[in-house]
């Protein structure tokens, strides 16, 4: 009888979840859709994306997306973070398109169709063009502009989605577009822009935490914060400028959402945003590594603290420009500890690795969620995990070689295969828990 199985294999999980917790995929519009025209294709035209490569069809989800969810229902997915391609929707300055919204509404009713239930996120990197040649979160109608688009998807999609986040990551759009250059619009060393950009979008967040409230009371919004652990390797002045880097990276739109302002000095260049205070129903964590962090007078551009990636820690596959960073499970215990003070529940939003072969992504998965499962136990309000990613997808401006899936795709021929790693996500979200056998499996690294 099915249920008595039921029973005695959850007996054997050693670390059982709460009930109701969330076992999710995320994804992003640009990434898995295929034939996206917004800034990132022009990014892509001017030669910027490291492999060449082109993100083409991508994972075809713009025809069809219906044969990734039936794979997403088989391993046993109930939730799945997607974005809503802005430049689809009003590809013109007000000018919306019904046919994507109407293919929208198709891809969530589907999703519900297969128990999966589906998470909107409103900004996920990519900006009509239309909006980029305004100056887009540096031009003062920003979150005019955004607010106006959001209505129009809440007011069309609504009734499908309960779990809305407005911005997917302000501090890397900002940091990666205006300081590193490695994004569209690709400007290098402009931190004050980097901060306007962020509270612009602090702003934007707000009036889409209010819009959507008004138009759905029982909705819960939230956005996804990038978060990343300096790990200083001494006390003392290692201590010193790895604090100053996260206070950067890290701490800047927390800020914003905590007071309405970064902190000062940051708070006489930066810009406010004093309608943002405290306007989030939950705080969504994208976590992934660590970097180790050393004083070092050399390293002016990076505030004096020289980033780096000790040769012997566990690392997803090479071929980025610069170290992806330690895969380091317990970056989720730092970042869950530091946003506790919001009261609010807490969704892990991202969390992967590059990683084609599945050396390290069972054991990451295996150890990010004994991290997760020891703060719920220490009180943490924790609703789900979303893992980075369901399928092989485009990654921004590196391309196809970054395989971040529970899912192998061949892009060319579409053809895919479900890893091992997709497997024992199966084996944790159907048991809504880990087992012994698991823990005992993936204790080391490799
Ligand atoms: C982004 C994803 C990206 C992933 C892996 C996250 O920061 O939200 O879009 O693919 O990192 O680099």
């Amino acid at each position: 009888m099915p249920i008595v199985a039921d029973e005695a294999s959850k007996n054997t999980a050693s670390l059982q979840f709460p009930k109701g917790f969330l076992w999710g995929v995320s994804t992003a519009a640009h990434q898995v859709e295929g034939g996206n025209d917004n800034q990132w294709t022009d990014w892509e035209n001017t030669g910027h994306i490291r492999s060449h490569e082109r993100c083409g069809k991508a994972c075809d989800w713009w025809n069809n997306a219906e044969s990734d969810f039936d794979l997403a229902q088989d391993l046993g997915i109930n939730a799945l973070r997607l974005s809503v391609e802005w430049s689809r929707v009003e590809p013109q300055e007000n000018n919306f398109d019904p046919v994507a919204l109407e293919r929208y509404r198709a891809m969530l009713k589907s999703l519900h169709q297969r128990g999966i239930q589906p998470s909107i996120c409103l900004h996920h990197f990519s900006n009509p063009r239309w909006f980029e040649q305004k100056g887009a979160f540096l031009n003062p109608q920003a979150p005019t502009l955004f607010e106006r688009f959001t209505r129009k998807v809440v007011s069309e999609l609504g009734d499908l989605c309960q779990l809305w986040l407005s911005f997917n990551e302000p501090n890397v759009y900002s940091t990666l577009g205006y300081v590193t250059g490695e994004f569209p619009p690709g400007y290098v060393g402009q931190i004050v822009n980097a901060m306007r950009v962020m509270s612009a979008q602090a702003r934007a967040h707000a009036r889409v935490y209010r819009v959507i409230h008004e138009l759905q009371p029982e909705a819960q919004v939230g956005w996804a914060q990038h978060y990343v652990v300096f790990q200083p390797v001494r006390p003392g002045l290692d201590s010193l400028v790895a604090n100053i880097q996260s206070q950067i990276f890290n701490e800047g739109f927390f800020q914003l959402m905590e007071h309405g302002k970064f902190n000062f000095p940051f708070s006489l260049v930066g810009g406010d945003a004093p309608e943002a205070k405290g306007t989030c129903d939950f705080v969504g964590l994208n976590v992934y590594n660590r970097f180790h962090v050393a004083f070092d007078l050399k390293s002016a551009f990076q505030l004096f603290g020289r980033v780096f990636v000790p040769p012997d820690v566990p690392q997803g596959d090479s071929g980025v420009e610069k170290p992806y960073g330690e895969a380091f499970p317990g970056a989720i215990r730092n970042a869950v500890e530091r946003v506790a003070r919001f009261h609010k529940p807490i969704y892990i939003t991202e969390n992967g690795i590059p990683d084609a072969h599945d050396r390290l992504r069972p054991w990451l998965i295996v150890n990010a969620l004994k991290q997760v499962h020891a703060l719920t136990k220490e009180g943490h309000d924790i609703r789900g995990y979303f893992h980075w990613t369901l399928t092989d997808n485009f990654e921004w401006a590196e391309g196809w070689h970054l395989r971040f899936g529970l899912i192998e795709l061949d892009p060319a021929t579409q053809l895919r295969t479900v890893r091992p790693s997709g497997r024992l996500f199966e084996e944790i979200a159907r048991e809504n828990g880990i087992s012994a056998e698991l823990i005992e499996k993936y204790q080391h690294v490799g």
